[in-house]
C-alpha cells in the first residue's frame, strides 16, 4: 500500500518547526532556484479566479524543473459535472501533486482524502496558507529572519488570509493582533490554533474589535478586501460593517514610525485601504507578490519529500 500523501490543507498543518524550515527552503531557492522537482507534474484546480497564485504556482514549478497544467473554472465542474472524490482519483493518476482553490474547505478536505498524490490548498473561503508562507517570507526579508517579539497587526475581515497569516505569524513568535468588526472575528478553532502557538514559541494573540488598539506601535500592518470571492452579494452590507476598519494615514500614524504595509491583493483602494497608503514607500506588497512564487516552491518541494534536496 502506498503511505498516504501530505497535504497542506490550513496553515495548522505545518508543524512549527516546518513554518521555518519552509521558509529556509523558500529563501534558498529564491536566491538560487534548484531543479529538484524534475519532472514533477503540478496540476492547478481553480473554481475561482486568479492571476498571483496561478501564475505563480507556474512560475514556480518551472523554477523547480517541473511542469504545470491549469484547469480553469469552467473545466471540470467540481462536484457538479464529477462527484469530488472522483476527479481526486483521477488527477492523482495523471500529475504528482495537485493545487485546488475553491469555495468551502470541507470540499478541499474531500477532495484531499482521496487524493493519492499531495494537495495544497490555494484558498478556500476559510484558508489561504501559500498567501501566509509569502507573506512571513517577506517579513523576515524586512525584519530579519527571527521574528519573535515582532508586532504585526491585521485589520479587517477574519476569513481566509487572516486565518493563515494568524497561525504562520504565531508560529514564529510573532506578537499578533487583530481586529474585526463584531460577527467577523476569526472562528474559535483558528484562534485557538493560533494561541496555542503563540503560548509554544513565546508569541502573543490579541483580538480587539478597536483598529487603533490593534494597530498601536505595530511594526507591520495588514489588511485584505472586505468582500471576498464569492461574497459580491453582501458587498453593501460588508462596506457598511467595515466603515472605520480602513487601512488610511490617520491608522498608520498610530503604528511604529516607518510600518510594513502589507495586502494580499487583489486591493479595492478606497475601501480597506487608501491610495495613499497603498503606494506608500513602506508598501511592502509587491514583495509579497513575488515571494509566492518561492513559497510554493518550498512547499511544493517539501510535500513531494524534496525540501532536503535543496542546497544553500
Ligand atoms: N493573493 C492571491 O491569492 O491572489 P490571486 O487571487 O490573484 O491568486
Ligand atoms: N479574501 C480574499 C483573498 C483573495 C486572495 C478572497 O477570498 O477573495
Amino acid at each position: 500500500m502506498q503511505p498516504r500523501p501530505r497535504h497542506l490543507l490550513a496553515s495548522a498543518d505545518l508543524r512549527v518547526a516546518d513554518v521555518s524550515f519552509l521558509l529556509d527552503c523558500a529563501a534558498k531557492l529564491k536566491l538560487r532556484p534548484q531543479r529538484v522537482l524534475e519532472g514533477r507534474q503540478l496540476a492547478l484546480l481553480f473554481e475561482k479566479p486568479s492571476l498571483r497564485t496561478r501564475v505563480s504556482f507556474q512560475v514556480a514549478m518551472r523554477h523547480l524543473g517541473g511542469e504545470t497544467i491549469y484547469l480553469a473554472p469552467q473545466e471540470v465542474g467540481l462536484g457538479e459535472r464529477e462527484a469530488i472524490k472522483d476527479v481526486s482519483r483521477v488527477l492523482s493518476r495523471y500529475v504528482d501533486i495537485v493545487a485546488v482553490r475553491t469555495y468551502g474547505q470541507e470540499i478541499v478536505e474531500e477532495y484531499a482524502e482521496y487524493s493519492g498524490i499531495p494537495t495544497i490548498n490555494a484558498l478556500t473561503n476559510e484558508e489561504h496558507p501559500c498567501q501566509a508562507l509569502a507573506d512571513l517570507l517577506t517579513v523576515r526579508e524586512k525584519l530579519g529572519d527571527d521574528l519573535r517579539g515582532r508586532s504585526l497587526a491585521f485589520i479587517g475581515d477574519g476569513n481566509n488570509v487572516s486565518a493563515s497569516l494568524v497561525v504562520t505569524a504565531a508560529s514564529l513568535g510573532m506578537d499578533v493582533r487583530m481586529a474585526a468588526p463584531k460577527g467577523y472575528m476569526l472562528p474559535e478553532p483558528v484562534v485557538s490554533e493560533a494561541a496555542a502557538r503563540a503560548a509554544e514559541t513565546g508569541g502573543s494573540l490579541t483580538l480587539v474589535v478597536d483598529p487603533a488598539e490593534a494597530v498601536a506601535g505595530a511594526e507591520v500592518l495588514y489588511t485584505d478586501v472586505w468582500t471576498s470571492m464569492g461574497q459580491e452579494r453582501e458587498s453593501e452590507r460588508r462596506r457598511i460593517d467595515f466603515a472605520g476598519y480602513q487601512l488610511n494615514r490617520a491608522l498608520v500614524e498610530k503604528a511604529a514610525a516607518g510600518a510594513l504595509i502589507m495586502h494580499d491583493l487583489p486591493a479595492h483602494r478606497g475601501e480597506e485601504i487608501t491610495e495613499e497608503v497603498f503606494e506608500s514607500p513602506h508598501s511592502i506588497i509587491f514583495d509579497q507578490a513575488e515571494n509566492r512564487v518561492w513559497a510554493q516552491a518550498a512547499a511544493a518541494a517539501f510535500l513531494l519529500g524534496r525540501a532536503d534536496q535543496i542546497e544553500d
